[in-house]
Parts: C-alpha cells; sequence; structure tokens
C-alpha cells in the first residue's frame, strides 16, 4: 500500500507512521528525516536544504522532488511505503503524480492528522530525537527510560534546530500557506481519510489503521 501521511508539524505524522512500519514492514519515506541526515552528512542537498530548515520554511520544491524521486526507485519500496512529511505543497503533489505515473503506480490512501495548534506546540517544544536510530520522543508523552538517552540504541538524544515555539509558529504559518492545499487536492480523488490525532498515541493508531480499511 502507497501511503501519504499529512498533517501540520507535531501531529503525530512520524510517531504513527512508526508504529505501521512496525506491523506492515513497509518503509517510512521522511523528507524531514533524509534532510536531516543529508546535513549530518555534510551533502550540498544538506547545505543548500539547512538555512531554510532551520528558519522553519520550506525547501526548495525541487530539492526535495529529486531527492523523494531517486528514494522512491529503492527496492525496498516495491511492496509500499509510507511518505511522511512529502508532498508539502501543489508543485510537489504534482509532480509525485508524474514520478507515479512513469512506475505504472498511485497512492492508494492520504491520512490527515488533525490536532490544535496549542497541543501541537506542547508536543513540539517536548520532542527528543535519536539522531543515530530515529527513534522519537517526548519529555512527557513518551520518555525515554534513561533521560536523555535511547531506548533503541543508547545513543544521546537532541532536539531539533527548529522545535522552539517560535519557528513552530512559523512552521506552522508555512502549513496553513502552501501545504494545507495540497489536502485539497487529493480529497477530489476520495482517498484522503481524517483521522483526530487528539489522544494517546495507540488510541490514534487505533483510529488509523481503521482509517485505512475503509
Ligand atoms: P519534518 O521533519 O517533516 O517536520 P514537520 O512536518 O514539521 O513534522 P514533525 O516531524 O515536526 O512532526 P510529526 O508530525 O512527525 O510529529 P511526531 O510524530 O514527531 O520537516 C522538517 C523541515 O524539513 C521542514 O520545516 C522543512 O524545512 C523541511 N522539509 C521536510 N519535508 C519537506 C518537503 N516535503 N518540502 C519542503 N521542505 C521540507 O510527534 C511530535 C511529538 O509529539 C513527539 O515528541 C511525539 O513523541 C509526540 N506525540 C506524537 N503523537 C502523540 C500523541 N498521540 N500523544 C502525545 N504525544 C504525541
Ligand atoms: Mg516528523
Amino acid at each position: 500500500m502507497n501511503l501519504i501521511f499529512f498533517g501540520p508539524p507535531g501531529a503525530g505524522k512520524g510517531t504513527q507512521a512508526q508504529l505501521l512500519v512496525a506491523e506492515c514492514k513497509i518503509p517510512q519515506i521522511s523528507t524531514g528525516e533524509i534532510l536531516r541526515s543529508n546535513r549530518r552528512e555534510g551533502t550540498a542537498l544538506g547545505a543548500k536544504a539547512e538555512t531554510f530548515m532551520d528558519r522553519g520554511l520550506l525547501v526548495p520544491d525541487e530539492l526535495v522532488i529529486d531527492m523523494v524521486g531517486t528514494r522512491l526507485s529503492d527496492k525496498d519500496c516495491r511492496a509500499g511505503y509510507i511518505l511522511d512529511g512529502f508532498p508539502r505543497t501543489v508543485a510537489q503533489a504534482v509532480a509525485l503524480d508524474e514520478l507515479l505515473e512513469k512506475q505504472a503506480s498511485s497512492i492508494d490512501k492520504v491520512v490527515v492528522l488533525t490536532v490544535p495548534d496549542n497541543l501541537i506546540v506542547e508536543r513540539i517544544v517536548g520532542r527528543r530525537s535519536c539522531g543515530s536510530c530515529g527513534a522519537g520522543y517526548h519529555i512527557e508523552f513518551k520518555a525515554p527510560v534513561v533521560e536523555g538517552v535511547c531506548d533503541e540504541c543508547g545513543e544521546e538524544l537532541y532536539q531539533r534546530a527548529d522545535d522552539t515555539e517560535e519557528k513552530v509558529r512559523v512552521r506552522l504559518n508555512e502549513y496553513d500557506h502552501n501545504t494545507a492545499p495540497v489536502a485539497a487536492y487529493y480529497r477530489q480523488r476520495g482517498i484522503v481519510r481524517e483521522v483526530d490525532g487528539v489522544g494517546g498515541m495507540d488510541e490514534v493508531y487505533g483510529r488509523l489503521t481503521d482509517a485505512l480499511e475503509h
């Protein structure tokens, strides 16, 4: 199944994708994670993306579209995948359609996670991430066993540079202006499933898997 997980920053796209990956064994393709790993490795793409990401702005379409095109041609995507954080503009959605058409493939469902802004800020400011294995935590809602250390791989957790209240406001503004219209793009195809993202992680996951079945 080819899926898109859609929603504002902090809605739980990454958290829910990791739960589904564990159950379905299809890869999670997080454009934010791929960009961050390019930055860590000091690639040209990482350098180009850096200033946009740290300001909370979207990275230019052409950079992200090429990156996803390359990733989707990997063998592990043949049985399906979860796109997490892509497409984020209508131009990206159109480019994705063109790419999939060439592969005689298409998106099956778009899950739209809805969460109110006040909860988003609380989730984002408390998030901690593992730069080594990609596991996600929250200081209150999903605390690691040992503070600041990843349960999965033992590496030190870090706080993303764009995970401040000030940057979240910028990211929410980007979402409202550039990303929210993408949902309408898919809605007309009847493949959008709205999922209430408020509640415990497992509760939301239950709603999400129900929505995927219908
Ligand atoms: P990206 O990394 O995609 O960030 P985002 O979209 O802002 O989304 P987040 O990762 O912040 O949120 P999430 O929905 O994954 O939430 P999570 O599950 O972690 O992008 C970063 C940047 O890269 C962008 O700003 C842009 O610059 C660039 N970029 C990326 N893709 C791009 C694209 N396509 N085009 C252009 N630029 C692009 O949850 C958040 C927190 O809440 C965690 O701590 C989690 O533990 C907690 N939590 C989750 N669910 C629950 C729950 N049910 N209850 C309690 N806590 C919860
Ligand atoms: Mg994420």
